[in-house]
Order: C-alpha cells, then sequence, then structure tokens
C-alpha cells in the first residue's frame, strides 16, 4: 500500500480530511472544515494554502515560483522556523530559520473537532539526523484547524537533561493587494529591531505603513496584529499566544530580485510577511521536561 492510501486509511475522513502524493515523493494533507479548506505539505509541516469560503483571494500568499522539493523550503504559507530564527548564531553553515521547515514530519492525528473545523497533528522528533546541528533531546508538534479561521500550534517539549535555547516562528506570507495598500495594526508604542542596512532599535508609532524594503523585529509583544487591505478590501486579525516577538518583513525590489523565487514582475508587492515568534530578545530558555507552546489564529474581515 503506497504511503498516502496508508494515511488515508490510518487519519484519512471523508469530506475533512484527505491525503495526495505531491510533486517528487512530497506528501499533502487537504483539510477541509466548515467555511475553509487548508492543504499542508508534510515535509515541514508547511501550510501552503487557506482559503476561506465567500472570501475571494487566498488568505496566504503563495509564489507562483514556490518549489515542493525534498529538502527545499516552500516560498509561501507558513513556515515553520525552529530551533532558531534567522541566522544560526554560531555557525552560518547551518540552516537559516533552522531544519524544522525542510524536515520530513509524520502524522500523528487528524479528524474533525467539535466545531466542525479539520484538525491534523504533526510531529518530529529532533536528536538523530538534525543532531549536528541540534544535540538536544526534543520533540515538536504542529497542530492545525482549518475552516473559516486558522490556527496553528507549535507545541515544544524537552525530551532531555539539560536546558537549551529556542529560536522559533510561525512565518506567514499573507495575500494582500499591493505593500502599498495596506497597513498593519497593532505595534504602537512597540519596540523593535530594524535590521535593514545594519541593527538599530526603534520605537513603533501609530500604524506600520509601507514604502521601502522592511524587516523588523518587534519585541516584548503579545498583541493581536491586524492587516489592514484597502484594495482587498479586508482585514486580516493575528491572535497570538505563546509568542512575545511579531516579524514584519517584505523584502522590495533589490531584495526580491536578490531572491529570485518571489514571482514576476512584483510578486513581492502582493505578500507580507507577519510572524508569530520567539526571536531576538525574546528567545526561550526550556528547561528539562518542558513544554512551551506558540499559538496563532487567523480571521478573515471583509470591510
Ligand atoms: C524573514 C527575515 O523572517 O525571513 C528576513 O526577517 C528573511 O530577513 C526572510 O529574508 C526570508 O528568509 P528565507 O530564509 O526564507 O529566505
Amino acid at each position: 500500500m503506497s504511503q498516502t492510501a496508508e494515511l488515508d486509511r490510518a487519519f484519512g475522513v471523508s469530506g475533512v480530511l484527505a491525503f495526495e502524493d505531491g510533486v517528487d515523493g512530497l506528501t499533502i494533507a487537504h483539510l477541509h472544515g466548515a467555511g475553509g479548506r487548508a492543504s499542508v505539505c508534510l515535509q515541514g509541516a508547511h501550510v501552503f494554502d487557506w482559503q476561506v469560503s465567500g472570501v475571494e483571494m487566498p488568505v496566504l500568499w503563495l509564489s507562483p515560483q514556490a518549489q515542493f522539493k525534498p529538502g527545499k523550503s516552500i516560498r509561501g504559507g507558513t513556515p515553520v522556523c525552529w530551533p532558531w530564527f534567522g541566522p544560526h548564531a554560531s555557525n552560518p553553515n547551518f540552516p537559516a530559520h533552522g531544519f524544522a521547515r525542510t524536515s520530513a514530519w509524520r502524522v500523528v492525528g487528524g479528524g474533525a473537532d467539535e466545531d466542525d473545523q479539520a484538525w491534523l497533528t504533526l510531529a518530529l522528533e529532533t536528536g538523530t539526523a538534525s543532531s549536528v546541528m541540534w544535540p538536544y533531546s526534543s520533540e515538536l508538534e504542529l497542530t492545525v484547524r482549518a475552516g473559516a479561521t486558522l490556527s496553528m500550534s507549535l507545541v515544544t517539549r524537552n525530551t532531555g537533561d539539560g536546558a537549551f535555547t529556542l529560536g522559533e516562528a510561525l512565518h506567514t506570507y499573507f495575500r494582500i493587494s499591493d505593500i502599498e495598500s495596506v497597513s498593519v495594526h497593532g505595534l504602537d508604542s512597540c519596540d523593535y529591531w530594524d535590521t535593514v542596512g545594519g541593527v538599530e532599535r526603534k520605537t513603533q508609532h501609530e500604524e506600520i505603513r509601507f514604502n521601502a524594503e522592511t524587516d523588523r523585529v518587534y519585541i516584548d509583544t503579545s498583541a493581536t496584529c491586524v492587516i489592514e487591505d484597502s484594495g482587498l478590501r479586508r482585514r486580516i486579525r493575528i491572535d497570538k499566544t505563546g509568542s512575545l516577538s511579531t516579524v514584519v518583513w517584505n523584502p522590495w525590489t533589490a531584495k526580491a530580485e536578490r531572491m529570485g523565487d518571489l514571482g514576476q514582475p512584483a510578486g513581492w508587492r502582493e505578500f507580507l510577511c507577519v510572524e508569530s515568534a520567539n526571536a531576538w530578545d525574546n528567545r526561550l530558555i526550556v528547561r528539562p521536561g518542558e513544554v512551551r507552546a506558540l499559538n496563532v489564529k487567523y480571521t478573515v474581515e471583509l470591510m
């Protein structure tokens, strides 16, 4: 029996959760909940699509040049950054944003919950293949709940006998009408590290608007953020718990050209990353036996 058929037999629920063979041997899970549907690539536990019934445009952005390949992170959706955020603290050869987003995760549960949302839980055990990069014993789970809202819960468990420092993010690319037509609310008065052209600590005043490359780590904030998009006439609300950093990123022209996989002629204009994280000053010390959960919930409101 193929892996997909086995997954369908073990976890599939008719009309709610189904598995499909993707390209290059990758497996995709499709979740159909009340009011919306999502797709998840088991490599990376990567939610790459979420669409809400009655809302025209997908809520998540997926690059037209996204590649579904073993060992390659998908450009768009929600990459899981773990166990570090950005470059590794001491070894520049280790992959940016950690190895979870390119690792093979295992399905441990799925179905429909009492609210008729479709759910799926994926697990990643670390400490063998990844031990050169991560010499700790830990378990990681991502639970996705999809329907009219999308929720994700990233749970880290320290199963070893020493503490470790953890950086993490649910690095979501949101589909927007145009970067110059949106604003982000919720971070007024918040301090952030501005990382464009050097690193400088600044304080946010009022909402965020965009007219140049933006790459900021807002710290010490558990605030709900709202992306207001006058072009698509919708608001995307980002609620979170267990996360004290919010990363706001758009590469703008020159960085997008260097990256080369954001779609032509100006794919970068159509997304904004608002990432719920524990990064920089807010990295976590996870002690033996401790469990830490980073939870997000996305809601769309039409204007
Ligand atoms: C963001 C960082 O979180 O991720 C940016 O703040 C980075 O600096 C971006 O360019 C994309 O990273 P990657 O590794 O997926 O190209």
